[in-house]
């Protein structure tokens, strides 16, 4: 939505398993209920100048497909930007998103890692509103990311997950406990290829 409001000119659309549009969206902004892992049914005609993935860790099955068909339907020149914060099942010295978008045959991919506190108790006024969303952002997805891999993996039951889950929260929200996440921005501009390809 905020590309859509700062690029009024531009036509942005969203996709997400569940509609989980806000009430107002700017009128260049469009969501989709659709499952990014299914084949891609956009023409090339409608290929995209930017494509951004963001906090899908833990929902994706099949990453390279993904990355694979961001690769196809970028326009010549247009960016890729995955978003994602580390957990222990990424590799901490070469992420494997920085992988998959090479396997799918981006080139010179960049990659910045960002520590972001979890919580207000960093001294930078931006890192403290940043730490205020992550903070938000953790506490509200410690359920939905645990909640199928413990029950399902590991045969808890919902309430012994729950129960868990309540000292997880508490750390989350804990002053004192000086928390951060790393959070990986991996970028790529496309190359003028689609002459040479097609
Ligand atoms: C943590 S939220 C992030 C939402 C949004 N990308 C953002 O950064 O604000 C994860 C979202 O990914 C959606 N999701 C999970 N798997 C997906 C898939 N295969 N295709 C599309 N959306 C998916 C979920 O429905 C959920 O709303």
């Amino acid at each position: 939505m905020d590309i859509a409001e700062q690029y009024p000119r531009a036509q942005v659309c969203s996709i997400d398993l569940s509609p989980i549009e806000p009430g107002w969206v700017p009128p260049n902004c469009s969501f989709l209920v659709e499952n990014a892992e299914n084949d891609w049914i956009y023409s090339l005609a409608q290929a995209f100048d930017f494509i951004n993935l963001r906090a899908l860790a833990g929902s994706i099955k099949h990453w390279p497909k993904v990355f694979s068909q961001i690769f196809q339907y970028l326009k010549p020149g247009a960016w890729a930007e995955s978003q994602e914060n580390d957990s222990s099942c990424f590799s901490d010295d070469d992420s494997l998103q920085k992988q998959w978008m090479i396997d799918a045959g981006f080139v010179d991919v960049q990659e910045k890692v960002c520590r972001i506190p979890v919580g207000q108790w960093a001294k930078d006024k931006k890192m403290k509103e940043q730490g205020m969303y992550a903070q938000a952002l953790s506490a509200d997805a410690l359920e939905p990311i645990s909640m199928a891999l413990f029950t399902r993996v590991l045969g808890m039951s919902a309430q012994e997950v729950q129960a868990i889950l309540v000292g997880r929260r508490k750390d989350i929200m804990n002053p004192n406990l000086h928390l951060y996440i790393k959070f990986r921005f991996v970028r790529q501009k496309t190359t003028i290829r689609w002459k040479v390809i097609r």
